[in-house]
């Protein structure tokens, strides 16, 4: 897993074609899942103005695909044991197709905040099983690539969301929005009819011969193949717990507890409240026309795609530290900025230039830095014998904090002001950065069963990256 990082460009690929195919396929999910943040912004006014609801329906029908996603992620972790990974994923592709005719035909509020319970149930139980999935079918020296591959789907994702609000914005029927995500839906589960079984997952079961002829597909070197069943039956062989190594083992409790923090701060920089309601901000900053806030949202989705390639670039070369110390800066300058610029009033072109941009910097701050390297950090920090309940937790956290960051959105605005709410992401964002010097370790270059020994042995968080 060390090689995570270490692969994602140089390293010659050793996937088979069929490989790169399951993966581009398993890393649909990470389209879905962006689509289905994205699309909301731009929905979202349209369907306030037909049903004339306050802001507390408009944060519930934002946020209760948060709750169905914290739900799902919960229940992903049996599911994708019980009945493996590819049948998870292929019943998150139902759930998508579902969520998304229903909330495309909804009646009424409660019906569309049901059926984005639903979306999110789909976009809880994808978001755990897919870069777990993708972890599983990898070959070492691509596996980084595959689920970078991932990451950078969901910003895709959201970027096609924010382009499909424009188009879809000229005959201005939000109904047509969310339920044309039912297309792509119907693309991943045919997809996902065409992967195979996790590997890892068959050897679990001893289903030795079945594992042993997916990864000749998947691999383009016979040796891989029977170096990979040697380490994953070794791996096998170790008790695996989860809530039993929680309540016994305190070691296991702190890097527990170390994802959890890192996913609360990834969400507490404030990056959907962006995304959610982009075309509000743009509106504050000056945007008067509905057409030139969904504009002004698309060039947030671009740099926001565009900046995660400045992650897997910089990820191998820079360390995780650095790079998270630069993007808590950026992304506490970038809110800061907004807050001034709020709150001494935007008047003119300048100041809505100076908005955008400040907006822009706070994006490609978080997408080189927390967007990407949350996820990997949260992957890299579990010893192996709590991985799948550590990183289900942490998926958990993420969606849960979510949520409640989607939920107080509009009510902070209201209660404390819109240029004091920008500086307080900005405050939380420099938070991050002390959290990130205190107890994030630095893993660049180092191996999992390292970092696994290192915490185990008790070493402090910070340091489960050093050598001894
Ligand atoms: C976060 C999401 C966010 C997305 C934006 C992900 O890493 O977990 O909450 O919407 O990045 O690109």
């Amino acid at each position: 897993m060390n090689t995570i990082i270490n692969s994602t460009a140089v390293v010659p690929a050793r996937a088979s074609r069929y490989g790169w195919f399951v993966c581009l396929m398993a890393a649909l999910a990470g389209l879905l899942f962006g689509l289905d943040i994205g699309v909301i912004s731009g929905a979202l006014p349209f369907i306030a103005k037909q049903f004339t609801l306050n802001d507390h329906v408009q944060e519930w029908i934002v946020s209760s695909m948060m709750v169905g996603a914290a739900l799902g992620a919960v229940g992903a972790g049996w599911l994708s044991w019980r009945m493996g990974r590819r049948y998870s994923l292929g019943l998150a592709a139902i759930m998508f197709i579902a969520g998304s005719l229903w909330s495309g035909f909804a009646p009424n509020p409660a019906h569309l905040i049901a059926a984005r319970l639903l979306l999110g149930l789909a976009v809880g139980v994808a978001s755990f099983t897919a870069p777990l999935y993708l972890s599983e079918i990898a070959p070492r020296h691509v596996r980084g690539a595959m689920i970078s591959a991932y990451q950078l789907m969901i910003t895709v994702g959201i970027l096609a969301a924010f382009l499909s609000n424009i188009g879809l914005s000229y005959v201005a029927d939000w109904r047509w929005m969310l339920g044309v995500i039912a297309i792509p839906a119907v693309l991943f589960l045919l997809g996902v009819l065409a992967l195979p079984d996790s590997p890892r997952w068959l050897l679990q079961r001893n289903r030795t011969r079945e594992a042993k002829a997916v990864l000749q597909r998947l691999y383009n070197n016979p040796d891989d193949v029977d170096t990979e069943i040697r380490e994953v039956k070794a791996q096998n062989a170790q008790p695996k717990q989860g809530w039993g190594l929680l309540r016994t083992n305190s070691n296991f409790r702190r890097s527990v507890m170390l994802g959890a923090i890192l996913q609360i701060f990834q969400q507490v920089t404030g990056i959907n409240v962006v995304m959610y309601y982009a075309p509000r901000i743009f509106g504050l900053a000056g945007f008067s026309t509905h057409e030139h806030q969904l504009w002004a949202t698309v060039i947030v989705g671009l740099v926001n795609v565009i900046a995660t390639f400045g992650a897997i670039a910089l990820v191998d070369r820079w360390g995780r530290k650095p790079i998270l110390y630069v993007g808590c800066a950026v992304m506490a300058f970038g809110m800061a900025a907004l807050a001034f610029l709020l709150h001494v009033g935007i008047a003119d072109l300048a100041s809505r230039m100076w908005a955008v941009g400040s907006l822009l910097l706070f994006i490609a701050g978080f997408a080189m830095s927390a967007g990407p390297l949350v996820w990997i950090l949260c992957s890299e920090i579990q010893p192996q014998q709590g991985r799948d309940f550590g990183i289900a937790v942490s998926t958990f956290v993420n969606w849960a904090a979510n949520m409640v960051v989607a939920a107080t959105f509009l009510s902070l605005l209201s209660w404390i002001g819109e240029s004091n709410t920008y500086l307080l992401y900005a405050i939380l964002n420099v938070a991050f950065g002390v959290v990130v010097f205190l107890y994030v370790p630095e893993t660049r270059g180092v191996s999992l069963e390292r970092i696994g020994q290192n915490l185990m042995g008790g070493k402090r968080l910070r340091d489960l990256g050093k050598a001894d």
